[in-house]
């Protein structure tokens, strides 16, 4: 039986934890804040700054080599080299070394890579660092753009026009002041073309070498219903029996696949061999998918969509992409899956209701057959409590998005409080308007 340390405390640990647990682990937790559900089936957990080398580093499980291997769920401990910490007191990790995770790290990296290796679905990308050369070139640019700080901001530093600012003038302003104020820890801005089309993700296994897909999963980012309000990390997502999305084919898939395989392979041959999970964030456009982003773990809250039917040992999973021998077929079940998060009022804005508390009714939501994943709560005397972060998601399982869909709608019926949650993810109607959309792009 497998030790394994897990990092990370959101609903996608939660669904990593399950997964372990289910492929016959005991997961050893490392977490922020307390997630009743992973203490729930943890052997053990220790609370603490899960982002942080050194704390992690001087645990006895890790000093004392008391775990078989390791899964770093978030991207920040693995661009800060958590993988390569623990590989030198000789524990193996799921989860890219520093060298590797840059991909997700630097958003210049990721594009020039993709230039270099000439690889398909790259966008139009201009790197600044000085606010004279970024007006001077805007001024003369005219098709729309999106505003880029080259670190990471959760998705949040991202400004699209049209959608975040309308007129250039705001661009300019924006990306001048990602510059002055170094937003995304980085004195750097990159502005890119403006895709149109549907977004999508498309998570993969890799042991550096080998690449199993999963299945395609669509992701809303925008806080309130009708795709609007402010970017957030995600506040649901659904994927089809099919694997596919209800707008996209084996082709398009298959297209998407071999992005991720070119990049794996040209991260090879820079001598930055990635292992682990490997997330692309597309959209997919009249000429085919391109890159939007490249993650380097799972997504949040995609994992919980595909990690839900994972019929396949993840505990085995873990140590073929270890050993290098990814070699079999991974199963899914061959199910719709809809995910809802429950986030506190005002989520995504300066005034959200932290400290307030949930009553979610576990019985009832199993009943309605329906799983529960926690994510950021604080549970204080058996009681639930929002923090600033979204608080946990449930996931419907069916037979097709229509059931899916329906099974999440009646478990968050069982969670109350001064909570929000988008009722409208994965809806007939929602559904409907982007297959429209896209027929009407590709011009059939
Ligand atoms: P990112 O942090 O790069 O994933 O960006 C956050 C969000 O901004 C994405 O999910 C997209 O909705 C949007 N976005 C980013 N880049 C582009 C682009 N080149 N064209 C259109 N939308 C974009
Ligand atoms: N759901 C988007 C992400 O995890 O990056």
């Amino acid at each position: 039986m497998s030790k394994v340390l897990l990092i990370g405390s959101g609903g996608r640990e939660h669904a990593i934890a399950r997964a372990l647990t289910r492929g016959g682990a005991k997961i050893y937790a490392v977490m922020k804040h307390k997630n009743p559900g992973i203490a729930r089936i943890a052997k053990d957990y220790v609370i603490g700054d899960h982002n942080s080398l050194s704390f992690v580093e001087n645990l006895d499980w890790v000093k004392f080599r008391k775990v078989d291997f390791a899964f770093i769920g978030p991207e920040e401990p693995l661009i800060r080299g958590m993988a390569d910490m623990l590989e030198s007191h000789g524990i193996p990790v799921v989860g890219p070394r520093k060298d590797a995770a840059i991909i997700e790290g630097s958003k210049e990296f990721m594009r020039e890579l993709m230039k270099k290796h000439r690889i398909d679905g790259i966008v139009d990308y201009f790197v600044f660092t000085d606010p004279k050369r970024v007006e001077e070139f805007l001024k003369d640019y005219h098709k729309e753009f999106v505003v880029k700080p080259v670190g990471v901001t959760g998705g949040k530093g991202v400004w699209v026009m049209g959608d975040h600012f309308q007129t250039k003038e705001e661009g300019i302003e924006y990306a001048k002041r990602v510059l002055e104020e170094g937003i995304g820890g980085e004195k750097k801005v990159i502005i890119e073309e403006k895709l149109v089309g549907e977004e999508f993700t498309l998570q993969v296994f890799t042991d550096g070498r080998n690449i199993r897909g999963m299945p395609l999963v669509q992701d809303f980012k925008r806080a309130y219903e009708g795709d609007r309000g402010p970017n957030t990390g995600g506040m649901g997502s659904y994927s089809m029996e099919d694997h596919l999305l209800p707008f996209m084919d084996d082709k398009d898939y298959a297209r998407a696949m071999k992005i991720l395989e070119d990049i794996i392979a040209a991260m090879r041959r820079e001598g930055r061999e990635y292992k682990g999970i490997l997330y692309g964030q597309f959209m997919l456009t009249a000429e085919g998918p391109k890159v939007i982003e490249i993650n380097c773990r799972f997504g949040d809250p995609e994992a919980m969509n595909v990690l839900s039917i994972l019929e396949s040992n993840l505990v085995d999973i873990s140590w073929n992409i270890i050993e290098g021998k990814l070699n079999e077929k991974i199963e899914f079940k061959n199910k719709a899956t809809v995910v809802k998060y429950v986030v506190p009022e005002g989520y995504g804005t300066s005034n959200v209701i932290k400290g307030s508390e949930i009553k979610v009714n576990e019985d009832r939501i199993e009943k309605e057959g329906a799983l529960l994943y926690y994510a950021s709560v604080d549970e204080k005397s058996g009681r639930i409590y929002t923090t600033t972060s979204r608080s946990l998601a449930v996931v419907g399982i069916g037979k097709d998005l229509h059931e899916a869909e329906h099974i999440a709608e009646g478990a968050l019926k069982h969670i109350t409080g001064r909570i929000y949650a988008r009722h409208d993810i994965a809806k007939r109607e929602m559904i409907e308007r982007k297959i429209e959309k896209m027929r009407e792009l590709r011009g059939y």
